[in-house]
C-alpha cells in the first residue's frame, strides 16, 4: 500500500530549498510542502527559545496538514529543537545535524572536521556532538560565518564577494589542518562554486543529499512511501512577505520556485502581500 500523504519541510528562508531538491531528486515520488518561516528570517542570531517555539508551532501546523514526515531543513532550527519536536509528536522527525556529522566522519582522511554554521548552531555544539558521537576520536572546529548567509540570500553565493568572504572565514580552518568542511547552515550549499574556487584541496559535506538519502531509507523502513510515479510539483507556503525569497530562489535554483501561499501563523498578519494566495489557518 502506498502513503500519498505529502513529507513536510522547513526552513527560515530560501536554504532548506537545497534539501527540497535533494528530496526531490531522491524521493521522486513523494508530495512535498515546504513552508519558509520568513516572517522570522533569520534564525540564526535568535535564542534558542525562541527558535524552538517557532519551529515546535510550525511542525504543529504541518501535522494539522496531515504530513507523514517532518524535515527541519535548517541547521538552527534541529539545533533548538529537534529533540523537543521528538517528545511532543508521533510524526517522524528528521534533522540535518546528525546526517551531516555522519558523512563528515566517513569523508575525512586526516580527522580534522571544520564546521561552519550560524551563531545559534556554533552556540549549540550540537555539530561537535553529533560528530564525536560518530566517532569520538577525530578533532573538531566549529565556528560561526553568519555573514554568509546574507550572501546567499542577497543571491550572492557564486560572486567575487562570496570568494572574499570564504577566504577569510577559511584562514582558521586552513590554518588548523582541516581536510574536511562541514557546511552546517542549509544555505551554505549554494557556496560550493565560490568554495571550489578558493579552496579546491578542502573535502565539503552537506547534509541536504545525505539528509535526503536518510528520509528514503526511513520510508522505507516504516513503509511509507508514495510509490515510484513522479509526484507533483512542491506546494509552497510562506509566512513573511515572498517577494525577496522568489527573487532569491529563482536566482539560485535557475528556476521559479512554486507560487507561494502566505500563511499567517503567528496571527500578526502578512502586510502587502495583496495578490498571493492567502491560506486559512489549518485548525490544530
Ligand atoms: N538555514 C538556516 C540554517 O541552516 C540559516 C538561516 C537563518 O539564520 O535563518 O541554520
Amino acid at each position: 500500500m502506498s502513503d500519498v500523504r505529502p513529507i513536510g519541510v522547513f526552513d527560515s528562508g530560501v536554504g532548506g530549498l537545497t534539501v527540497l531538491r535533494e528530496l526531490r531528486s531522491q524521493c521522486p515520488g513523494e508530495r512535498l510542502l515546504y513552508l519558509a518561516d520568513l516572517a522570522h528570517f533569520p534564525y540564526g542570531p535568535r535564542y534558542q527559545h525562541e527558535v524552538r517555539e517557532f519551529a515546535l508551532r510550525i511542525i504543529e501546523h504541518l501535522v494539522a496538514e496531515d504530513v507523514k514526515l517532518v524535515v527541519i531543513a535548517c541547521n538552527t532550527a534541529t539545533a533548538a529543537a529537534l529533540h523537543a519536536a521528538r517528545e511532543r509528536f508521533d510524526v517522524p522527525i528528521v534533522g540535518v545535524i546528525a546526517p551531516g556529522a555522519q558523512a563528515a566522519v566517513e569523508t575525512t582522511r586526516n580527522g580534522r572536521i571544520a564546521v561552519i554554521s550560524t551563531e545559534g548552531t556554533f552556540a549549540s555544539q550540537q555539530y561537535l556532538h553529533a560528530i564525536k558521537e560518530a566517532n569520538p576520536g577525530v578533532g573538531v572546529l566549529p565556528r560561526a560565518a553568519p555573514h554568509l548567509v546574507d550572501i546567499v540570500e542577497a543571491g550572492q553565493a557564486d560572486s567575487p564577494a562570496a570568494e572574499v568572504a570564504l577566504v577569510e572565514v577559511l584562514e582558521e580552518v586552513t590554518g588548523w589542518g582541516a581536510d574536511t568542511l562541514v557546511l552546517g547552515c542549509t544555505h551554505y550549499p549554494l557556496l560550493r562554486p565560490a568554495l571550489a574556487r578558493v579552496a579546491p584541496g578542502l573535502a565539503v559535506v552537506d547534509s541536504a543529499e545525505t539528509t535526503a538519502a536518510r528520509v528514503r531509507r526511513i520510508l522505507a523502513v516504516n513503509r511509507l512511501e508514495a510509490g515510484a510515479a513522479g509526484g507533483p510539483p512542491p506546494r509552497l507556503l510562506v509566512t513573511g512577505l515572498p517577494e525577496r525569497f522568489i527573487d532569491a530562489a529563482a536566482l539560485l535554483f535557475g528556476e521559479a520556485p512554486p507560487v507561494p501561499e502566505v500563511l499567517d501563523l503567528w496571527g500578526t498578519g502578512v502586510a502587502g502581500a495583496a495578490g498571493i494566495p492567502r491560506l486559512g489557518m489549518v485548525a490544530s
